[in-house]
């Protein structure tokens, strides 16, 4: 990760912690448990009590997920020990109360945990499509299966549209810091759907921190891991869309709601972020 220098004094890049500006731009644990609240009593007529966050990085999800019910417990998934660990201390010992008892961080491959069956597993920010092949993506199914109880739900987002394919840079300002977040598509290569990400912040004073985050995964296809799903063993799945509605600003701009209902039919969009439920 290089940054800029500006003389001696430091940067607003050498300054920050990657972690507190991927945490803001780039994930929304409250609005996934309020998904998880919608979807798991609709299909299972009950409430979720504990969740796997498989491919966890610093367990903010786990955390929110905790911190919305005094019974509710989680188990952190993630190999990057750095990132867990910070995790551990921001999110979870800088909380206090009870939140360090209820979630059991694991420094580990996702393939690895199975124990105990808990009544969601998830895995976001489209982490499992680093498993590029068929055979290791069915795997990684299998083992999130294993990890369900009976009328467990497996929950996944994905992303796509037409422009993804392209090699697109997107720039959003961070809330209430001083930073703007870059997500970029740095290759993609239509032959396998080999694809290269990268995030990157800039900051108010011109400093730099290039390659924050970098990701090369497979753009798998809806369709391709709903069989994925199926062949894994899972009975059902479903794709949740997000609803739109018109924009105050512009007639012709359709803008998303944040919430999700299940479709089977849609227009495509130029990108898109789904999420995918699959019942044990
Ligand atoms: C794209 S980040 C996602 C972090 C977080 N889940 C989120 O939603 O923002 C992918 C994470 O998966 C971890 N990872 C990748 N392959 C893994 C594996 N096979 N087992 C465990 N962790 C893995 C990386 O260390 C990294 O923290």
């Amino acid at each position: 990760m290089a940054k800029q220098q500006a003389g001696n004094k430091p940067t607003m890049a050498d300054q920050a912690d990657r972690h507190v500006l991927y945490q803001k731009s780039v994930q929304a644990p409250e609005a996934e448990v309020a998904f998880f609240d919608q979807v798991f009593p609709e299909l299972r007529g009950r409430k979720a009590l504990t969740m796997k966050e498989d491919f966890c990085g610093t367990a903010y999800l786990a955390a929110e997920w905790c911190k919305s019910d005094p019974q509710r417990t989680a188990i952190g998934v993630d190999y990057d020990e750095e990132t867990v660990e910070w995790g551990r201390k921001h999110n979870i010992e800088a909380e206090g109360g009870d939140l360090a008892d209820r979630i059991t961080l694991h420094i580990d491959d996702v393939r690895n945990v199975t124990e105990p069956k808990v009544d969601i597993v998830c895995a976001f920010n489209f982490s499992y499509c680093l498993f590029e092949k068929r055979n290791e993506l069915i795997d990684y199914f299998k083992k999130a299966r294993e990890s369900l109880v009976d009328d467990g739900l497996l929950i996944l987002d994905l992303f796509g549209g037409t422009e993804c394919e392209d090699v697109v840079e997107e720039e959003t300002e961070i809330e209430d810091e001083p930073a703007t977040y870059i997500w970029e598509h740095v290759a993609f290569n239509p032959i396998d759907h080999h694809m290269k990400c990268a995030i990157h912040f800039e900051f108010d004073d011109g400093s730099r921190m290039q390659n924050a985050f970098t990701y090369e995964w497979r753009l798998w296809a809806i369709p391709e891991v709903r069989e994925l799903l199926e062949e894994a063993g899972f009975s059902k799945s479903r794709v949740y869309w997000e609803k739109y509605e018109d924009s105050d600003d512009d007639d012709d701009e359709l803008e998303g709601t944040g919430e999700y209902e299940e479709v089977t039919e849609v227009e495509n969009q130029e990108s898109w972020m789904i999420y995918i439920v699959a019942e044990k």
